[in-house]
C-alpha cells in the first residue's frame, strides 16, 4: 500500500465507484469521502461535510495533508471548489468554475459549439416568453426546451404539443421558480444516445469506454426522467469509426475550444451524444463523471487511476489509461416513488450473498442496519465477455437483494439486446 492521501467529494454511486478505483491503486494509502454513504464507508473513512461546503472541505484537506482531492458532483464544481483549493495550494481533480460553464450554462455550451464547429442541434435562446412562444409555434414539433442553468436533470423538456411547450416556457421564463430566466430552444434529433467521457487536461484528452444510460423510470423508456436507472458498456450500435469521429470531432475539439477561450478543462468531460442519421451530435456536455455511467466504466480501468488523476490535476502529461475489453452492465435499485416523492429508512438485506460489484447510491447505517436513504439506492454491476449473459447474471444477482421499498427496470441494455423474459 502506498502513502497517498485522497479526499473524494460526494456521496453517491459515482463517488463509490471512484473510491473503489482509488482503493485498487498501489499508491493510495488513505481515502476519505465527504460526505460518503454506508457502502463507501466500507472502503473509505466518511467525513460528515456537505459536498458544497467548500471552506470546510478546504480546512479538512489542509489539516489532514490531503495529497489529492477528487470532485464528483457538479454542484461543488459550480460553486468554485477547484478555484478555492488551488488558491490554497491544494491539488484537486476537477474543473474551475469558469470551465464548469460547459455544463452549468446551456447557452455557453451551445455558443461554444457553434463558434468551433462542434456538431449539435441548431438552436436559439430566449429571455422573453412571447418571443419564445412565437418561435416554438412556427417550428415543427416536438420542441426541445432547455432551461439555462444547472437543473439536476430537470431542465430539459421535450414537448410533443404546443400546450406542453407553452407550459414549460411559462415555468422557465415567467415563474421565477428557476433562476436566470433564459431558455434554449433547439431542434429535435433522433437516434440512439450514448455517453462518452474522457479525462481532459487542456488539450490532452484520454478517452474512456462509451456507455449508455437509461433515463426514464420504467421499462420501455416510459415514465418520468430520472438521474439514470442503469447503464452498460459495449454498445453494439457504435462502430470504431463512430467512436473515433466522436473523439476527434467532439471531445478533442471541445477541449481545444475551451483552452482557446481561456478556460481550459482539467477534469472529466462528459459528452451526452446521439448517433443521428446525419452523424454524431452533442446533446449536452457535463463537466464531471456521469452517474450511473461511472459505475460501469471505472471497473474496466486496468491501470492505476491515481497517477492519472494526479497528472490531470497538476497539468502534466498523464500515463495513458489501459482499459479492459470486457463489457459491464449495471442495474439501479431505486426507492418506490422515485423520481417523485418516496419514503426512506427501509432495511436492506441479502447484500452479502450477491456475487457482483455493489455501488451504494443512497444508503445509511441505522443502528448497525443498512437502510435506504435516497431515491437511487444501490447499483449492481456485473462484468463479462458478452452483454446478454452479463445482463442475465446482473439480474440474478440483483434479485438476491431484499428490500420491500425498491424497484428496478427489467430491460437494461434493451437497445443492444432483446429484452429478457421477466424472471
Ligand atoms: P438532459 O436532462 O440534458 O440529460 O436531457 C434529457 C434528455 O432530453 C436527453 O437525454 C435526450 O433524450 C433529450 N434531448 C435533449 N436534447 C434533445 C434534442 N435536441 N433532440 C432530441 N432529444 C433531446
Ligand atoms: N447519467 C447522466 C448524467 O450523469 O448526467
Amino acid at each position: 500500500m502506498g502513502d497517498k492521501k485522497v479526499l473524494v467529494v460526494g456521496g453517491g454511486g459515482r463517488e463509490h465507484a471512484i473510491v473503489d478505483a482509488l482503493a485498487r491503486s498501489p499508491q493510495v494509502g488513505t481515502i476519505w469521502c465527504a460526505p460518503g454513504n454506508a457502502g463507501i464507508a466500507r472502503e473509505a473513512t466518511c467525513v460528515p461535510i456537505k459536498d458544497t461546503d467548500v471552506e470546510a472541505l478546504k480546512a479538512f484537506a489542509l489539516e489532514n495533508g490531503v495529497d489529492l482531492t477528487v470532485v464528483g458532483p457538479e454542484a461543488a464544481l459550480a460553486v468554485g471548489i477547484v478555484d478555492t483549493f488551488r488558491a490554497a495550494g491544494l491539488h484537486i481533480f476537477g474543473h474551475t468554475k469558469a470551465a464548469t460553464r460547459i455544463e452549468s450554462s446551456k447557452e455557453f455550451a451551445k455558443k461554444l459549439m457553434q463558434r468551433h464547429g462542434i456538431p449539435t442541434a441548431d438552436y436559439r435562446s430566449f429571455t422573453e416568453y412571447d418571443e419564445a412562444r412565437r418561435y416554438v409555434a412556427a417550428r415543427p414539433l416536438p420542441a426541445v426546451l432547455k432551461y439555462d442553468g444547472l437543473a439536476a436533470g430537470k431542465g430539459v423538456v421535450v414537448a410533443g404539443t404546443l400546450a406542453e411547450a407553452d407550459e414549460a416556457l411559462r415555468s422557465m421564463l415567467l415563474d421565477e421558480a428557476y433562476g436566470t430566466g433564459k431558455v434554449v430552444v433547439e431542434d429535435f434529433l433522433t437516434g440512439p444516445e450514448f455517453s462518452f467521457m474522457a479525462f481532459v487536461d487542456g488539450t490532452r484528452v484520454y478517452p474512456m469506454p462509451c456507455a449508455q444510460d437509461h433515463k426514464r423510470a420504467f421499462d420501455g423508456d416510459k415514465g418520468p426522467n430520472t438521474g439514470g436507472m442503469g447503464a452498460y458498456t459495449g454498445l453494439p450500435f457504435l462502430t470504431e469509426e463512430d467512436r473515433e469521429s466522436a473523439f476527434r470531432q467532439i471531445l478533442c475539439k471541445a477541449a481545444e475550444a475551451m483552452a482557446e477561450e481561456g478556460c481550459p478543462l482539467s477534469g472529466v468531460l462528459y459528452g451526452g451524444l446521439m448517433k443521428t442519421p446525419q452523424g454524431i451530435r452533442v446533446i449536452e456536455f457535463n463537466a464531471r463523471f456521469g452517474d450511473p455511467e461511472t459505475e460501469v466504466v471505472l471497473p474496466l480501468l486496468e491501470s492505476d487511476i491515481y497517477p492519472l488523476l494526479e497528472a490531470v490535476a497538476d497539468h502534466r502529461p498523464a500515463p495513458e489509461p489501459v482499459w479492459s475489453d470486457q463489457v459491464t452492465l449495471g442495474i439501479v435499485l431505486a426507492s418506490k416513488g422515485y423520481p417523485g416523492s418516496y419514503e426512506k429508512g427501509f432495511p436492506i438485506d441479502g447484500l452479502d450473498t450477491v456475487d457482483a460489484k455493489i455501488y451504494h447510491m443512497g444508503t445509511r447505517c441505522d443502528s448497525g442496519r443498512l437502510v435506504t436513504a435516497g431515491g437511487r439506492v444501490l447499483m449492481v454491476v456485473c462484468e463479462g465477455t458478452e452483454i446478454a449473459k452479463t445482463r442475465d447474471r446482473a439480474y440474478r444477482e440483483a434479485a438476491r437483494i431484499s428490500c420491500e421499498n425498491l424497484f428496478y427496470r427489467n430491460d437494461i441494455a434493451h437497445q443492444a439486446i432483446p429484452t429478457r423474459e421477466k424472471m
